[in-house]
């Protein structure tokens, strides 16, 4: 199992701290929500910021893109120190060529499905990629609450992913917490984005432990 700390929540004026922070408690990857006001309706950060989280962690960054057209925008994000680039599998018209683009920039490849779009969506281009993203709220605001429906669909994602033989990371993000982590494991995730779970009230150390405690007795942390 895999934490990914979610930066929209942290405090902007202490980002670097907070990473550290973040990093010291046991955070496995730094997860960077991109919006662009179109794909969704906030905006947030660009290539610019990733470069400066970048430099004040060694931790895998797992950027996250919500925009439309993210084949413009993939070289920017990999020059900006990108581990996994992850595009929506809503923003692509070619996903298969947008996956393959990515893996050629040389980092890993993501694709993500919102809570409406089924699972079979990416069942075609399951061998490109390398992450796939459950989106377990409507991509856009931190904070907000898990859509229930979406834990089932985790099983279907990971069924998915066990009859192709994938070594794809299973990744759950939207509303994660302490609570409703053991049953998203259990539905096979992997890696658990938590934003709002990780920075609330700045106790990030704290609730970084509470989170892993609720998924020791599902599997190894
Ligand atoms: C939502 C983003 C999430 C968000 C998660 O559109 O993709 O990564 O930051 O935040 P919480 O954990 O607060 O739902
Ligand atoms: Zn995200």
């Amino acid at each position: 199992m895999k934490l990914a700390a979610s930066i929209l929540s942290a405090d902007f004026g202490r980002l670097a701290d907070q990473i550290r922070r973040v990093q010291a408690a046991g955070a496995d990857y730094i997860h960077v929500d991109v919006m662009d006001g179109r794909f969704v309706p906030n905006i947030t950060i660009g290539p610019l910021v990733v470069e400066a989280v970048r430099r004040v962690t060694d931790l895998p960054l797992d950027v996250h893109l919500m925009i439309e057209e993210p084949e413009r925008y993939l070289a920017d994000f990999v020059s900006a120190g990108a581990s996994i680039v992850t595009v929506h599998q809503e923003a692509c018209h070619h996903l298969q060529a947008v996956l393959a683009r990515i893996r050629s920039l040389g980092v890993r490849s993501g694709v993500s499905i919102c809570p409406s779009t089924p699972v079979q969506a990416v069942s075609e281009v399951v061998d490109d990629f390398d992450l796939l993203l459950v989106m377990t709220v409507n991509p856009g605001f931190g904070g907000q609450s898990l859509i229930p429906a979406t834990i089932d669909k985790v099983r279907r994602a990971r069924e998915l992913l066990d009859a192709a033989q994938s070594a794809a990371e299973l990744e759950v993000d939207g509303g994660v917490n302490a609570s409703n982590a053991p049953a998203l494991a259990r539905a096979g995730a992997k890696v658990f984005v938590a934003g709002s779970a990780v920075f609330a009230n700045g106790a990030i150390e704290g609730n970084i432990q509470r989170l892993r405690e609720a998924l020791a007795p599902v599997g190894t942390v």
